[in-house]
């Protein structure tokens, strides 16, 4: 595999470092079917960022959770008790890194400077990182909420090369959610999609540079 040739590695957050089948597993009881309760939120949660945006509003990460969370509860029709709903809600802060995930940033650490770059919330974010034991690997941590806006419009993205100083072609941008490799391709990063369900490329375009199964292929290819 040839190297990719860059000075930086930028990182999205939910569903790449982290793993949201946490969400899943703290439905476990409250929803009949965690799986679907927890992708219908998900869901929602991503279109309500893409709504906002498009309207030319802001909510910051946490309420579009909190939002999206509501309209998967009456749309499923799952009753969720007050001393529920902060249980779930905290999952976004308490999320567990994939499993490959520490080992490979330590490696990558040592060679390149890494941020993330994500649409959660700063406050999500730090509790996320602190969580899952990552903090120490990020030099940034690069949230939408500077510009209040959400990921693919190009101003989150163009936090990344004013902040760690460096060009956009000269930083690779990873993410396992498709939506965010289209965007960080489209604003001009070089790109790594981690596909770890095997789906099959958007067509819309543009095409990421790298297509890996997980963040050891990534590890291989950087080094
Ligand atoms: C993130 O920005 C999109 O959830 C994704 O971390």
């Amino acid at each position: 595999m040839a190297r990719l040739r860059v000075k930086g590695i930028a990182f999205d957050m939910y569903g790449t470092v982290v793993d949201v089948g946490a969400v899943a597993v703290a439905c476990k009881g409250i929803a009949p079917d965690p799986t679907a309760f927890a992708a219908l939120w998900r869901t929602k949660q991503l279109e309500y960022t893409f709504l906002l945006s498009l309207m030319g509003k802001y909510r910051n990460f946490w309420t579009v959770s909190d939002q999206a969370l509501e309209f998967t509860t009456r749309r499923l029709g799952v009753e969720v008790s007050p001393e529920q709903r902060p249980r779930l809600m905290n999952a976004w802060l308490e999320p567990r890194p994939y499993p490959e995930v520490p080992a490979v940033l330590a490696r990558l650490k040592e060679r390149y400077p890494l941020a993330i770059l994500s649409n959660g919330s700063p406050k999500m974010l730090r509790a996320g990182l602190a969580h899952s034991g990552l903090k120490a690997d990020f030099r940034w941590v690069i949230s939408a909420d500077a510009v209040k806006l959400y990921k693919p419009a190009p101003k989150v993205y163009a936090q990344a090369p004013k902040q760690m100083n460096l060009k956009k072609a000269d930083i690779l941008f990873v993410s396992s959610n498709s939506f965010d490799v289209l965007g960080a391709k489209s604003f001009g990063f070089r790109v790594c999609w981690i596909n770890r369900a095997g789906l099959p490329l958007d067509a819309l375009g543009p095409r990421p540079d790298l297509v890996v199964a997980s963040f050891e292929t990534l590890r291989t290819a950087m080094e």
